[in-house]
């Protein structure tokens, strides 16, 4: 086994893995150890990495199965590269981003979590990134599902919350729209088991879960309004400022991810690929 060091990155959560060179194939012992720190950590950076797109793939499939990218198929230049491979840019050619989610700030989010099985992990790599913002930031939603108050666990046991993507403008979906075709939903419990940890998190997000069902709307409303807020309380919440050469390991089940706002003029690329789940999610 290769040894590495764990150096905890916040109260919240993440943990920063030095000494590993994600280049080389790992022996099964040291991926395991990696898997027991990501478990343990929930989001996992490795720094100065100089990865090619086979290299990140390479490591990420030592994880699980890679996802196919998903979307809408991907650009050209995606798809020109790898089935797995998403280009988180705002990088433009003829006016056109040659890959996914270009501009501005994100909401906190699931990485499709409308869908029946939502992945389990995802690995960010940075390559170039603006001087300024463009910050991803996680939370911790097993301190948040201990959090919430017992009323709420109670009112929620059993049911499930329904959650909505957008594609064609990454701001939160209005469910009475009439842009049906252009969006996914799916339905999962509000809080979720972690098939790997077997600890309860609150699954819900800003972004996309619309709506509890079965509840009035306005209560639905409320009580996902005080989760939200729960869930990104700052004590939550862990902010990464990337610096080219970092590659990010998260969990996709019991952590949302958020961005901050950033310069137009700045370029920023980073490439994503992404973990599939075996099962869908378990209250
Ligand atoms: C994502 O939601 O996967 C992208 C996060 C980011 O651009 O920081």
């Amino acid at each position: 086994m290769t040894k590495f060091d764990i150096i905890p990155l916040s109260d919240a959560l993440g943990a920063e893995i030095r000494g590993l060179d994600l280049r080389e194939k790992l022996d099964a012992e040291t991926i395991s150890a990696v898997e027991q720190a990501w478990y343990d950590h929930i989001v996992l950076a490795f720094r100065d990495q100089d990865l090619t797109i086979e290299q990140q793939r390479a490591f990420a499939s030592q994880l699980g199965s890679l996802a196919p990218r998903g979307g809408e198929g991907g650009t050209k230049h995606e798809q020109a590269i790898s089935e797995n491979v998403m280009l988180v840019t705002n990088i433009r050619e003829n006016g056109k981003p040659i890959g996914t989610l270009p501009d501005g700030e994100m909401m906190f989010h699931h990485d499709t979590i409308y869908k029946p099985k939502p992945h389990i992990g995802t690995l960010l790599y940075a390559i170039e990134v603006p001087s300024k913002g463009g910050n991803t930031k996680f939370n911790n939603l097993y301190k948040a599902y201990d959090a919430l108050p017992d009323s709420i666990k109670e009112r929620v046991k059993g049911r499930t919350a329904n959650h909505i993507y957008d594609y064609v403008t990454i701001s939160k979906a209005n469910r009475k729209s009439q842009a049906g075709d252009l969006r996914e939903n799916w339905t999962h419990p509000v809080c979720i088991t972690h098939p790997r940890s077997e600890r309860k998190a609150l699954y819900v997000d800003r972004l996309m879960t619309a709506r509890i069902d079965g509840l009035p709307e306005e209560e639905s409303e409320d009580i996902l309004e005080t989760m939200f807020d729960l869930a990104e309380r700052p004590d939550h919440v862990y902010e990464h400022e990337w610096t080219p050469g970092d590659l990010l390991l998260w969990d996709n089940l019991c952590s949302a991810h958020a961005r901050t706002d950033f310069s137009t003029d700045e370029r920023r690329l980073l490439r994503r690929c992404q973990i599939e789940s075996d099962d869908t999610p378990r209250e």
